[in-house]
């Protein structure tokens, strides 16, 4: 090596440090910055832009003094501060209580991204995007769990088209729904869980780098969408990424987050809750002419390697019959009504197929549960020492069914042993007897007489007869793992 003199090594230190006061900010690129190693002054450049961008900012760890962050497409403020922020184009960006924000301008000669450090030294991530990207996130989804296992579906992306038939030609989808081609690009998910007693995501910033962060913490796993089963199509909400989770422990609360590629922001989390070890219905999933089933029924589970059914593994006379009650009910439908006759203004034949379809699935497949306290024994501790059981929880639609009883759906094996049944939620009936035309026939049980025998009756819709809303819970899972009827 050899050495430059004196003179030559100043002018170099100078001119790094020049440029990294000028340091750039890239579009749909994350910066990973710390507050102890900040540019000197501390400010980031937007590149000039024609169109409209979204600066985003997201704190990586806990702090008690945050840094503030200020933007401005002004090019006269060399470092926009709260003293600027009156002049119409300089902003705060404020960080809310979950550690994000961000602030979306037109930046025709560029801009500058400045950042006010507190006392503690903090971590952090700052995006520009071009698109509109919401930072609302949906959840991540459960489907269901066993002792041991668990289906996790992303939140829906990519809702596919459907193109509604018209006479002459009036065509509904097939009884054995074939599945539509995948997005050529999908949405890349990542699910991150852990055991929510072993609190590593407590007190966290709901960001993704902070999440992500927790990945070497103990009981942490992260999948990535490589990792899943594939994409699913559960519903016209759009596709999902879905998660066969194995090698769970028993009788746990999980807390999970997916992680979208190109948001700061993680979504909001979910709790599932797995069963006790004697739990023995095992889980059906990817179903092409059901497919938002996604829960565990009592049939002898399929044999080894698959630890789930799927179409190809449960008894074929059960899949015949339920593709042959929608053939048939697609025949009546289209001969009589679909195109010509409009028995409503509001729903079409296509709706009335999707929810007979949704409604014959669920109730065709019987869910397994388990009473709550089964599962769960106590609330989980927190690090104060107070139990964290929330407000009171209505206790779910559940049945007991005793071993080798003739099921509800005659074409179904008998299962071997005892076990309890989560009702189907009684809007699922209600959802087809609304779309579908009156000569079907089609009638649900009432809420105030017969109904809660059969169906889970007063969580989604209030007990009145024909009124929408109102009900317990408003839905029938909650995102704490919660499940109080079957439905979707
Ligand atoms: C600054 O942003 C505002 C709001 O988006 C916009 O109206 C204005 O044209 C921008 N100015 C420049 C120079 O980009
Ligand atoms: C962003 O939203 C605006 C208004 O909603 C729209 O005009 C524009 O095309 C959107 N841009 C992108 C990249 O989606
Ligand atoms: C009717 O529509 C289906 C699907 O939209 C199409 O495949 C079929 O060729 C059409 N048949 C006629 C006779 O137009
Ligand atoms: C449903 O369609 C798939 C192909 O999309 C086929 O493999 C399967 O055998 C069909 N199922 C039944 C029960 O007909
Ligand atoms: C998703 O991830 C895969 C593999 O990492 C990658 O090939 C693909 O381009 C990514 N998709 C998007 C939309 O970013
Ligand atoms: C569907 O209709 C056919 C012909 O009418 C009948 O044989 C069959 O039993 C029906 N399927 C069901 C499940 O009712
Ligand atoms: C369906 O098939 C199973 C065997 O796969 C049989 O035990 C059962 O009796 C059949 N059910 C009906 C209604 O035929
Ligand atoms: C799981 O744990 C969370 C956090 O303690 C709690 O709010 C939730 O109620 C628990 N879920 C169940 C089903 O017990």
């Amino acid at each position: 090596m050899t050495w430059l003199p004196v003179s030559l090594l100043a002018v170099i230190q100078s001119f790094l440090l020049l440029a990294e006061a000028q340091q750039k900010l890239s579009l749909d690129t994350a910066a990973d910055l710390n507050t102890n190693n900040l540019p000197s002054p501390p400010t980031l450049s937007v590149p000039s832009n024609g169109n409209p961008l979204t600066v985003s900012v997201a704190l990586c760890a806990t702090s008690s003094d945050p840094p503030r962050f200020f933007v401005t497409n002004d090019t006269t403020i060399p470092q926009p501060s709260v003293s600027d922020v009156d002049n119409v184009n300089t902003y705060e960006i404020v960080v809310g209580p979950e550690g994000f924000g961000s602030k979306q301008l037109v930046f025709i000669n560029g801009g500058i991204v400045s950042v006010v450090k507190g006392s503690t030294a903090t971590p952090f991530e700052v995006f520009i995007s071009t698109n509109n990207a919401t930072s609302e996130i949906s959840n991540p989804l459960l489907g269901d769990t066993t002792s041991n296992q668990a289906l996790i579906f992303s939140p829906a992306f990519d809702p596919p088209t459907f193109q509604q038939p018209g006479f002459p030609n009036y065509t509904l989808p097939a009884a054995n729904l074939s599945i539509p081609p995948e997005p050529s690009s999908p949405t890349n998910y990542t699910l991150v869980f852990a055991p929510t007693s072993s609190a590593p995501f407590q007190g966290l910033p709901r960001t993704s780098c902070a999440i992500k962060s927790r990945s070497t913490a103990k009981g942490v796993i992260t999948l990535s969408s490589v990792q899943s089963d594939g994409l699913w199509l559960r519903d016209m909400n759009g596709w999902r990424w879905e998660w066969f989770l194995g090698g769970l422990t028993a009788k746990t609360n999980y807390t999970a987050y997916t992680l979208q590629q190109g948001q700061l922001a993680a979504s909001k989390p979910i709790n599932f809750v797995t069963k006790s070890p004697t739990f023995n219905c095992p889980l059906l999933h990817q179903l092409p002419f059901c497919p938002s089933i996604s829960y565990a029924v009592p049939l002898t589970p399929p044999r080894p390697p698959s630890s789930a059914h799927t179409a190809s593994t449960i008894p074929s006379n059960v899949s015949d019959t339920i593709i042959s009650y929608l053939s048939n009910l697609t025949t009546t439908l289209t001969t009589l009504a679909c195109g010509r006759d409009h028995y409503s203004p509001l729903v079409t034949c296509a709706d009335c197929q999707a929810a007979y379809r949704t409604w014959l699935c669920t109730v065709s497949f019987p869910r397994c549960t388990e009473s709550p306290e089964n599962s769960i024994t106590s609330g989980i501790t927190t690090v104060s020492g107070s139990s964290t059981q929330g407000p009171q929880v209505p206790l779910p639609a559940i049945k007991s069914v005793q071993a080798n009883a003739t099921p509800r759906n005659p074409t179904l094996p008998p299962f071997n042993s005892d076990y309890e049944t989560l009702l189907p939620c009684l809007e699922t009936c209600n959802a087809a007897d609304r779309a579908c035309p009156a000569f079907l026939g089609f009638k649900c049980p009432l809420p105030k007489f017969t109904a809660s025998n059969s169906y889970g009756v007063g969580f989604v819709d209030s007990t009145e007869d024909g009124v929408m809303g109102g009900g317990t819970t408003g839905v029938a899972q909650d995102v704490y793992g919660n499940v109080f009827c079957n439905g979707s």
